[in-house]
């Protein structure tokens, strides 16, 4: 080792030093040139044992001195490159922007809406009504007396005592088993013509499975003016199911039974999970239910006070819960109540 390659270690030092940009640079360098077990400078001492004493004395002097240069101008850089870092918690806006989390409305929400909006471009009137219902509303207006037998199609949860309705009427002894008595509501205190629609909760002795929950949620619809037919009804309930589902859709109206219609018919759809073709949603029938309906019996008018000679008119209920199984393909009504945010998430709107 002689006293050029101190020379020509402090210029190869130099040249790294300028390069040197980040702290990591610098601290590549420190090791390259300091390290004691493997740096350019220490093996450069370690030589000088092996050098003639004359040797010994400028290069032990030209080494300390480019060790002390190299410690120095380290020092000096990685001081500035301190000082110049940006403080730890510093805001980096070249990083990528988080996305505020949005809240929506439930999908059951934006299934009543749509519905709602439907009717509501038709000319329909939005209503609400009581969930805590009297007998009256029920039942017994709509043609279902105390022993009639279609009283056992709903087990109802009735109260332990008699509360007040807070709409007025007579005390209400049990929670509201459908929609339907709002019907009576309206048409008791309002004159033909009607055209409503009435969303709300309803309540069942049912158990809790993939299909049936003891509370869940219907709109009710009503049209009575003169010279109403059967004709409306299909036309009205058609147009609903085809606005609803976004495009044409096969529709069947099936014969069923209602006490407060005559006739009365459910509403099938075309299954949507298999385009009619059979699958488990539809129980391999190529077609979902999703409303009851029927032409109003004229011993509802008659309950309520309406000349049964003279109006005529419809009345259909429909189940959000089904809607909403069939617009978003689900299987199992519980996905509804249990607010998992990571189902919420996929059906909506
Ligand atoms: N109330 C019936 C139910 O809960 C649904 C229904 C059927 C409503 C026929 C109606 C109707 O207005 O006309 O299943």
């Amino acid at each position: 080792m002689s006293a050029l390659s101190v020379d020509a270690l402090r210029s190869r030092f130099q040249a790294a030093l300028e390069a040197a940009r980040t702290p990591a640079d610098l601290k590549t360098l420190r090791d390259e040139f300091l390290s004691r077990k493997h740096g350019l400078v220490t093996a450069l001492v370690k030589s000088i044992a092996s050098a003639t004493p004359d040797e010994k004395r400028t290069l032990g002097a030209a080494s300390n001195a480019l060790k002390q240069e190299i410690e120095a101008a380290l020092d000096t850089r990685e001081a500035e490159a301190a000082a110049s870092a940006p403080p730890k918690d510093a805001l980096d806006v070249t990083l990528p922007g988080r996305r505020p989390f949005l809240g929506r409305r439930h999908p059951l929400t934006q299934v009543r809406e749509r519905v709602e909006d439907i009717f509501l471009a038709m000319g329909y009137q939005v209503i609400e009504g009581p969930e805590l219902e009297d007998d009256w509303h029920n039942f017994e207006a709509l043609n279902m007396p105390a022993e009639h037998p279609a009283r056992d199609m709903q087990d109802t949860l009735y109260l332990a005592s008699p509360v007040p309705v807070p709409d007025g009427g007579r005390a209400a002894t049990l929670l509201r088993t459908h929609t339907s008595g709002m019907q009576i509501r309206y048409m008791e205190t309002h004159e033909p013509p009607v055209r409503v629609i009435a969303p709300g909760r309803v309540y069942r002795r049912d158990q809790f499975d993939a299909t049936h929950t003891p509370m869940f949620t219907q709109i009710e619809g009503l049209v009575v003016d003169e010279g109403i037919s059967l004709g409306d009804l299909r036309g009205t309930l058609n147009g609903f199911a085809e606005q609803f589902f976004g495009g044409r859709v096969a529709t069947r109206f099936r014969p069923s039974f209602f006490p407060y219609t005559e006739p009365s018919a459910e509403l099938d759809v075309e299954c949507q999970g298999c385009a009619g073709k059979g699958c488990n949603l539809c129980k391999h029938t190529g077609w979902i239910e999703i409303l009851g309906c029927g032409m109003v019996h004229p011993a509802v008018f008659e309950a309520v006070g309406y000349d049964s000679d003279k109006y005529t008119g419809f009345a259909f209920g429909v189940g959000i819960e089904r809607l909403a199984l069939r617009l978003y393909g689900v299987d199992d009504i519980r996905m509804f109540y249990e607010n998992d945010l990571r189902f919420l998430e996929q059906v909506a709107l």
